[in-house]
């Protein structure tokens, strides 16, 4: 299965999602191949990082990618692997719909602010013109860096909620020291000690509704 974070704003926790999964992934004996579609390059940092910490243990294959070319190589190796994870960057590029061309599911997480949410227009049409090249494109939202308490992630909510492009799952992930530590560390959300379980709940949360029944069969 290929899977891309994406949207069209920075800093919403597109690559901290993609890290996660590529290492969520593997830690399940799969074979993942990583691919950072952003010419910021932060997939590929924490990358390095993490062979760094592991003793070159990533766990994946990682690449960079960028432009026409995210489509034509990860076509070429998709095939070797069980998983590919693309992270692409916060911006409409022909990076990020090289990757919409060929990925099963589109991931896009939101960060609770009016200026962010008021991309979900242009994300859902971004959405809709790649499904006309690629029909089988599953686009799914979630609520990241959310306030632990207070009224905002509702309202986000329901307003990510209305999408009828766009599958709004409601399994926030909070905004968490956690987070920030693990991906400074080189490290997976469930490879931090001691473990955040609050962190690690909503991960696996998210996780599991995006591969529920419901979200996607066949997987
Ligand atoms: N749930 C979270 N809790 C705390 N910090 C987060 C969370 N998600 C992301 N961050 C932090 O927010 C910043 C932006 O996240 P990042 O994944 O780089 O976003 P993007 O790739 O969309 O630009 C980073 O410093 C990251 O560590
Ligand atoms: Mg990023």
């Amino acid at each position: 299965m290929i899977i891309t974070t994406g949207g069209i704003k920075g800093g919403s926790g597109k690559t901290t999602l993609a890290t996660n999964l590529a290492i969520y992934f593997s830690a399940q004996g799969r074979d993942v191949l990583f691919v950072d579609a952003d010419d910021q390059g932060s997939a590929h940092a924490f990358s390095l990082q993490r062979a760094a910490a592991t003793g070159g243990q990533t766990g994946y294959t990682a690449i960079r990618q960028s432009d026409k070319e995210v489509r034509s190589e990860v076509l070429k190796l998709a095939g070797k692997f069980d998983d590919v994870v693309i992270d692409t960057g916060g911006r409409d590029t022909t990076s990020q719909r090289a990757a919409l061309s060929i990925t099963d599911v589109y991931l896009a997480p939101f960060y609770p602010r009016s200026l962010d949410v008021w991309t979900l227009e242009k994300v859902e049409s971004l959405v809709s013109e790649m499904q006309l090249v690629n029909p089988k494109l599953r686009a799914f939202s979630f609520i990241n860096r959310a306030d632990s308490q207070g009224g905002d992630n509702k309202d986000v909510a329901d307003l990510l909620g209305e999408s009828s492009v766009i599958t709004y799952l409601d399994t926030p992930l909070v905004q968490r020291k956690a987070f920030a530590n693990a991906i400074s560390y080189g490290l997976g959300i469930f490879e931090m000690k001691p473990r955040d379980k609050k962190a690690t709940d909503e991960f696996k949360a998210l996780y599991d509704a995006l591969f529920s029944d419901l979200a996607i069969k066949a997987y």
